[in-house]
């Protein structure tokens, strides 16, 4: 039960309002400096929204704070009368965070598979090569349907050894279950109820898919995770942590690659450094990812495990925390100059895949897609233009992204 307490600062409550509103969605920058005028601020329905860069990278590094939703009443509630899979390791604290992940990184990063995602350039290069190539004899596309989503879908499947034919079902599975972190859509406990719905689904699938890999291994992550004697992990375990890679390869990088690419055509001279400096496209990226993040906000899923004092407030033990992400690293106590883009900003700790032990899993595969990406387009496209400018934006204010960018061009230069 939430501890009552006096004094607090209730003055960020309307602001956040607006952040959710879809009519701000083109440039919530804004409403979040006025957001961190009070870095830690209660909300009417007694939930916390952090939103200065150093409240959220202490609170991101405390162990007082849970990720574990069973420590939020409406959704523990929730869980107990349903059977889906088990949450995934995002959604877990340590020590079962922590074996969780370790157990799923084995096969992905160092030290044990150094080379996974370096190993995957040359394929990601052909993807972005053929898809890039298929623009040839058009004037116009759209660079979230025609690039930015295929792009990082055909490299998931491909890395997870997931069938590209299914590509249909998983795809409405992952938007469900992205719309079930949008804290603009119905009570907490009717989202992790659909939440639940989905799960379902696609454990089943996933265990479909994880019979399949044993029977028969490849060259892929599943296989090399279900054929690894050392690897010690529940069967549900690993069908939520190989769905959650799968989500999250569907629904983050394509936003970063379409925002990247909105960003450059706003910056014409940065786009056109690009095509004589490929090296800034490293700069670039990471200043993509302070600048205009695809994960704007952590909602809803943080709890308090006992009383936080914090920027003058105490955050009481229980309280539901949002985590202003995209705030963050706009802050100008933490960052120069914070509403300008720079890729040669140096010291460039941004918050864009967040910070402590839930720092993203995927990282090292979403900067070398989007360099890929980014670098090839500013390369290759003859004289871009934005059709327009804000383009339509996706409902969800936490997971931001244009729904479509036309952009229209001169021609295409041969890879
Ligand atoms: C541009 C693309 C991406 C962005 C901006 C992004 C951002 C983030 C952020 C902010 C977190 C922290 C969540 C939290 O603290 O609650 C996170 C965690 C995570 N990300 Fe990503 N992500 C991206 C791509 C990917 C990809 C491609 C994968 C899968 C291969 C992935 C897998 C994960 C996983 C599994 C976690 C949870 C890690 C943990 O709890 O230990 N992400 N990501």
């Amino acid at each position: 039960m939430a501890k009552e307490v006096t004094g607090e600062v209730t003055t960020g409550a309307g602001v956040y309002e607006r952040i959710l509103d879809h009519a701000n969605r083109a440039d919530p920058y804004p409403l979040y400096a006025e957001l961190r005028k009070t870095p830690v601020a209660r909300q009417a329905d007694g939930s916390y929204v952090v939103s200065g860069y150093r409240e959220i990278v202490a609170l991101l590094h405390d162990p007082r704070v849970s990720s574990d939703v069973r420590n939020i009443p409406e959704i523990a509630a929730e869980q107990e009368a349903g059977t889906a899979l088990p949450s995934s390791f995002i959604r877990l604290d340590p020590p079962d965070h922590d074996r969780i992940r370790s157990m799923m990184m084995r096969h992905f990063g160092p030290p044990h598979s150094p080379g996974r995602v370096d190993g995957l350039e040359p394929r990601m290069l052909r993807i972005v090569t053929d898809l890039i190539d298929a623009f040839a004899g058009k004037s116009r596309v759209d660079i979230v349907e025609d690039f930015a989503y295929p792009l990082p879908v055909t490299v998931i499947c491909e890395l997870l050894g997931v069938p590209r034919q299914d590509e249909p079902r998983f795809h409405r599975w992952s938007q469900a279950i992205i719309e079930t972190i949008d804290p603009t859509t119905g009570t907490v406990a009717e989202r992790e109820r659909r939440n639940m719905e989905v799960r379902t689904e696609l454990g089943t699938y996933m265990k479909e898919l994880v019979d399949a890999h044993r029977r028969q291994p490849g060259d892929d992550l599943l296989s090399a995770i279900v054929t690894d004697p050392a690897i010690d992990l529940r069967l549900e375990e690993l069908l939520s942590a190989a769905a959650t890679l799968l989500v999250a390869g569907h629904e983050t990088t394509v936003n970063l690659i379409a925002n990247g690419m909105l960003t450059l055509l706003r910056n014409p001279r940065v786009l056109d450094r690009l095509r004589h400096e490929p090296d800034l496209v490293v700069g670039t990226v990471e200043e993509l990812l302070r600048f205009e993040p695809p994960v704007q906000l952590l909602s809803l899923r943080r709890s308090a495990l006992a009383d936080i004092d914090l920027a003058g407030t105490t955050i009481p033990k229980g309280a539901i925390i949002s985590l202003a992400l995209a705030a963050g690293s706009r802050d100008p106590a933490r960052f120069p100059d914070p509403d300008r883009f720079d890729p040669d900003r140096q010291d460039n700790q941004h918050l864009g895949f967040g910070s402590g032990i839930h720092y993203c899993f995927g990282a090292p595969l979403a900067r070398l897609e989007t360099q890929l990406a980014l670098g090839e387009l500013a390369r290759r496209l003859v004289n871009p233009r934005l059709v327009a400018d804000p383009p339509p934006y996706r409902p969800n204010p936490g997971l931001r992204g244009p729904r479509h960018l036309h952009v229209e061009f001169d021609g295409v230069l041969p890879a």
